[in-house]
């Protein structure tokens, strides 16, 4: 099994359930952030990435353009639009309660948190980091170009946030979270988005720190010498060493969902696998509606990699979580419950220029005018639809949301209210 399949099949299952959920996630997301930043980076300072005959340029970086090259204008105008950073965006509230979580649970002795986060590195990554930085071998079927998006040889859009594991080990780094925007192409359905998110952690142990808590700790240690790879374990590492990394990794990863879920929170179970860069390796699958979800991937770290990092003294744990995925179980099961849905339409003349369908989030376009008499005035008609997370959302409250939404777009998109 290649570690990619995993995720195309997340791929598939994450499509099918957003277009499911899709007007109540994009109602929330247009609600709260109003309206999208538009261009690349959330500061609006970057150029657009432009793609010509020879050269693709991208944060702006020139990457000339060879054999490998298969990135769209499309899938590059998506690039750097950073859904996890824009506050109140489901995905930004999910990323927001992982931290939340971590930050709370892992507190240093001055009361400090323990794990670093990064939501800004990016995407753009060397073919390097990607693949060969995690012991992926170049005849690997995850690096097929079919299933990648290539700028040229070298660089490429990130497959998954694992490609930052050994810069930030390196960086001196021993517990991070890393959130991104990931890249894959899929070519069974076109339709599907191929761009979604991950959240990365990981955790290093010194000698000291695992076996702080187990009684005469001190006579144990992380590694042999003349040890055998094993289905439970890496050759260097001993098998109580391992156990231990492993049960912290689960109880870390439990508390999490336990923490994301709430108390009546979906079953949950471990399934053993394979990753190149983790051994031994496991999924965790979530009961959602009826069916077993693949949630994430995660292992203790392959030590070749800590120590090309570096960090060869320490033992690791690492994992890496579908942001999609987690939104459509937790927003899934608020949308059981069946909180009505109100509906409000916005209508407004357009400005002569500078408007692009788009601009209105993707809101499904109900209506478009162009008046009879001045032929250049347009006009659209987008339909919001409201659903309050926990109760019944009220027409007041919907009306204060929409009224706030009217003038957001009168001021920020220069549009002509038609109400
Ligand atoms: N990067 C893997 C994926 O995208 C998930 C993973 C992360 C697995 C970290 C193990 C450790 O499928």
């Amino acid at each position: 099994m290649t570690f990619f399949n995993i995720s195309q099949t997340f791929l598939k299952h994450r499509v099918r359930h957003w277009s499911a959920n899709c007007q109540w996630t994009r109602s929330l997301a247009v609600s709260h952030t109003l309206f999208p930043c538009r261009g690349l980076s959330t500061d609006g300072s970057t150029p657009r990435p432009q793609i010509s005959e020879d050269s693709i340029e991208v944060f702006s970086h020139v990457h000339p353009r060879d054999d490998m090259t298969n990135v769209t204008a499309k899938i590059l105008s998506t690039v750097g639009s950073q859904l996890h950073n824009r506050p109140h965006h489901p995905l930004w509230l999910i990323k927001e309660h992982i931290k939340d979580h971590f930050y709370r649970s892992y507190i240093g002795r001055t009361g400090n948190p323990l794990f670093s986060v990064h939501d800004n590195l990016s995407p753009v990554v060397m073919v390097e980091q990607n693949f060969d930085s995690l012991l992926i071998p170049p005849d690997h079927p995850s690096q097929k170009k079919v299933d990648n998006y290539y700028l040229n040889c070298t660089h490429m859009l990130r497959a998954h946030t694992s490609a930052h594991q050994k810069e930030l080990v390196r960086s001196g780094l021993d517990r991070f979270l890393l959130a991104g925007d990931v890249y894959r192409r899929d070519e069974i359905d076109s339709d599907h988005n191929p761009v979604f998110h991950q959240m990365e952690g990981v955790r290093l142990f010194s000698n000291h720190e695992l076996f702080a808590r187990v009684k005469n700790g001190e006579e144990l240690s992380l590694f042999e010498s003349a040890g055998r790879r094993t289905p439970q374990k890496q050759e260097t590492h001993t098998l109580e060493a391992v156990k231990l990394v492993e049960f912290d990794l689960k109880q870390a990863l439990t508390h999490l969902m336990r923490h994301l879920f709430g108390e009546d929170r979906n079953p949950i179970r471990w399934v053993d696998c394979y990753f190149p860069f983790t051994h031994p390796s496991f999924e965790m699958e979530v009961r959602f509606q009826g069916d077993w979800l693949e949630m994430l991937g995660c292992g203790v770290m392959e030590q070749e990699l800590l120590c090309s990092a570096g960090a060869g003294n320490k033992m690791g744990w690492a994992f890496g979580l579908g942001l999609e995925r987690l939104a459509m179980v937790l927003f899934g099961k608020i949308y059981s419950l069946s909180n009505p849905l109100l509906f409000s339409d916005i209508s407004f003349w357009l400005p002569a220029e500078g408007y692009t369908e788009n601009d209105f989030y993707d809101l499904e376009l109900v209506d478009k005018f162009t008046h009879p008499k001045k032929e250049i005035q347009m006009s659209h008609c987008y339909r919001v639809v409201y659903r309050h997370m926990e109760r019944t959302l009220t027409q007041e409250e919907m009306h204060i949301i929409h009224g706030a939404i009217e003038q957001a777009a009168e001021k920020e998109l220069r549009v002509q209210g038609r109400y």
